[in-house]
């Protein structure tokens, strides 16, 4: 019999039986041939054993037959066993082709996502192996290779890889998938469609947890600028299919609602700073207009139409509004000194008035958006100036420290350092320029004044200040400032200020200490700065925190052995105290591995020359151009 129908056609019979009729011979047939097929060869014996019981045979006779359909929901693995079919995506027609011992369809199933491709076969009579979601999840679903990688017209365009996707179990109590594909690379515009795929729309906004597509949303500008995911999502938001299948329609529907969510977390994300961003409001606007022309045919759009309606009215017309009308900054940034008015975070497009010197320590006072390029600098000085032959533009600290700025430099005004200055001359009197005298800083100190203050008013308020300029930080200026600021060509002043208060912290404490001339004072003061910390610690305000302890452990201030003399009672008090706790170790940290971790902390080797060090970090990583 079996010489008569060949082996290929017993095998399939075998194949064909419901799993539960197979005898231990079958299976055994059908292991044997699983040992061929490439799509499982990284799987363990366990595993192909358990497989040959839950395989079913698949077989379709025509060319053009869609085994599923982009967006629905899946059902099976599968592994062609012969023939081929093509990948074809909405919009983009066919993808890739899979051949022989190629595998597709687990996508679906180990995200729950909708399918992200339909799968039509290329040629009469293929034949596949299928797996069900259920036996795919109970044995594939944690043991399937780690790596995917989606191919478009023989390109990678999306690496996924398997992550643990943590315990979690949901509201309903049902647990959550083990593992789930995450994204590891691939073209911006097949991430998009990978995100807008993968969401979920029945999570509200504000629950809206996926960390992923929250991390997509706030880096896309480092690899997709708006000017690139605008026309994107234009262009993902299809116009309403003309197809009178309804699952068509529930497609298209879907889609819609997907990137009009997507749409509602970026304008989110960006929050006011979408005004600085012509292209992205002028795409705000005509999204809006799709939206609103498509709630006529589709009920179910409306929905999420006034959330849409309502950024859109804030963003167009809130520059209108006098009170957000862009203000004007003085030098110090310090915007107005009425108590009352809660500080706004500055904009790229708010003007600073701001001094440049010039060579023979004169100055002019320019006024331009915060935002300017050194060239827009140079070229509002030269207005002033009345010529601009040549003119560069130096950053000067008060040690004498110079840099040319180059001309596409931006955010120029807050990046100098605490008593930087800003010098504009011909490069020819470059050497000749030297820091003036203000630069140095007071010649006196405060302590006269801040000695009738209490140290915890003193804490209390700089926690104030400290919060408000944090407050002001956007989330988008810490990817400015890591990736570079001139490639956003955004500011990043809040950021900067924030950061310069740190460094202004630290220099008044060395600033008082150095300044106070009489011994016992500057006890005085010391003890003053450590209940400051304290305080600013109890406010949990670690950046004073910080700042404070730092400023204390410069060598200006370390180095006064007198002085930290006379502070020495209280230091052994100190010490005194904390020896007269108690240290229970945590017995149940001792685990098996413990004794490595013991002789590895008590016998550290290091390198313990700066420059050395130095010179390593710069041999890892040189200097930006
Ligand atoms: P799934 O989303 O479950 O269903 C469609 C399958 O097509 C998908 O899993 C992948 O296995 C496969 N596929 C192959 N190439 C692509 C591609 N470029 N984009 C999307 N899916 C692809």
């Amino acid at each position: 019999f079996l010489s008569q129908i060949g082996p290929d056609a017993h095998m399939r019979m075998i194949l064909r039986k419901p799993p539960g009729q197979r005898t231990i011979d079958d299976l055994e047939i059908i292991y044997e041939e699983l040992l061929h097929i490439k799509a499982l060869s990284h799987l363990s014996t366990t595993v192909k054993r358990e497989l040959a019981g839950v395989l079913i045979f698949e077989s379709h006779p025509k060319a053009g037959t869609v085994l599923f359909n982009q967006g629905e929901e899946g059902t099976s693995w599968y592994i062609i066993l012969k023939g081929s079919v093509n990948v074809v995506i909405y919009g983009k027609g066919v993808v890739c082709t899979l051949h022989e011992g190629d595998d597709f369809g687990k996508l679906a199933l180990v995200n729950d996502a909708p399918r992200a491709a339909s799968i039509v076969l290329r040629e009469d009579n293929c034949h596949f192996l299928r797996v069900d979601k259920e036996d795919f999840n109970r044995i594939l679903r944690d043991v399937e290779a780690n790596t995917v990688r989606l191919k478009e017209h023989d390109q990678d365009v999306l690496v996924l890889e398997k992550i643990p996707a943590g315990n979690r179990v949901s509201n309903q109590g049902n647990s959550q998938p083990q593992h789930k594909y995450i994204v590891m690379s691939g073209t911006p515009e097949k991430i998009l469609e990978h995100f807008l795929e993968t969401m979920r729309l029945e999570v509200t906004l504000n629950e809206a947890t996926d960390s992923a597509l929250n991390d997509f949303i706030m880096m896309h500008c480092v690899f997709m600028p708006n000017s690139q995911l605008c026309p994107a999502l234009m262009a993902q938001y299809p116009f309403p299919s003309q197809g009178t299948e309804q699952e068509k329609m529930d497609y298209a529907l879907n889609n819609k609602r997907r990137v009009i969510r997507l749409v509602l977390q970026w304008a989110a994300l960006y929050g006011d700073l979408l005004q600085e961003d012509e292209a992205a409001m002028a795409f705000l606007e005509e999204f809006y207009v799709s939206v609103s022309d498509d709630t006529r045919m589709i009920a179910a759009l409306k929905e999420q139409l006034p959330e849409l309606e309502k950024i859109v009215k804030q963003v167009s017309e809130e520059p209108k509004a006098p009170q957000k009308k862009h203000k004007v900054l003085l030098q110090l940034f310090n915007t107005s000194d009425d108590r009352a008015q809660k500080r706004q975070p500055i904009r790229g497009s708010d003007e600073v008035l701001f001094k440049v010197y010039c060579i023979d320590q004169t100055y002019t006072t320019i006024r331009v958006p915060v935002s300017s390029s050194v060239k827009e600098v140079i070229s509002a000085v030269a207005d002033k100036l009345g010529s601009g032959e040549g003119l560069i533009i130096v950053k000067m600290s008060s040690g004498g420290e110079k840099v040319v700025l180059k001309p596409h430099d931006v955010s120029v005004f807050t990046t100098l350092s605490v008593n930087g200055r800003l010098f504009a001359c011909p490069r020819d009197q470059f050497d000749s320029l030297a820091p003036l005298p203000e630069q140095e800083g007071p010649s006196t100190g405060t302590v006269g004044t801040f000695e009738l203050m209490s140290s915890k008013d003193l804490a209390h308020q700089m926690t104030i200040y400290d919060w408000e300029l944090f407050n002001c930080v956007h989330e988008l200026e810490l990817i400015y400032h890591t990736f570079g600021r001139h490639n956003f060509k955004k500011t990043t002043a809040n950021l900067d200020l924030f950061l310069r208060r740190f460094n202004e912290i630290q220099f008044w404490v060395v600033t008082e200490i150095c300044l106070c001339s009489q011994l016992s004072k500057r006890v005085q003061l010391l003890k003053k700065y450590i209940k400051i910390a304290a305080h600013c610690k109890e406010y949990k305000n670690l950046n004073s925190f910080f700042a404070i302890i730092m400023g204390l452990s410069n060598v200006a201030v370390s180095r006064l052995s007198l002085t930290w003399e006379r502070m020495i009672a209280n230091t052994v008090r100190t010490v005194k105290f904390c020896r007269s706790q108690s240290f229970n170790p945590d017995a149940a940290l001792t685990n098996k591995n413990h004794q490595d971790v013991r002789s590895y902390v008590r016998q550290l080797n290091v390198i313990d020359n700066q420059r050395t060090l130095s010179q390593m970090s710069h041999r890892l990583e040189p200097r930006r151009a």
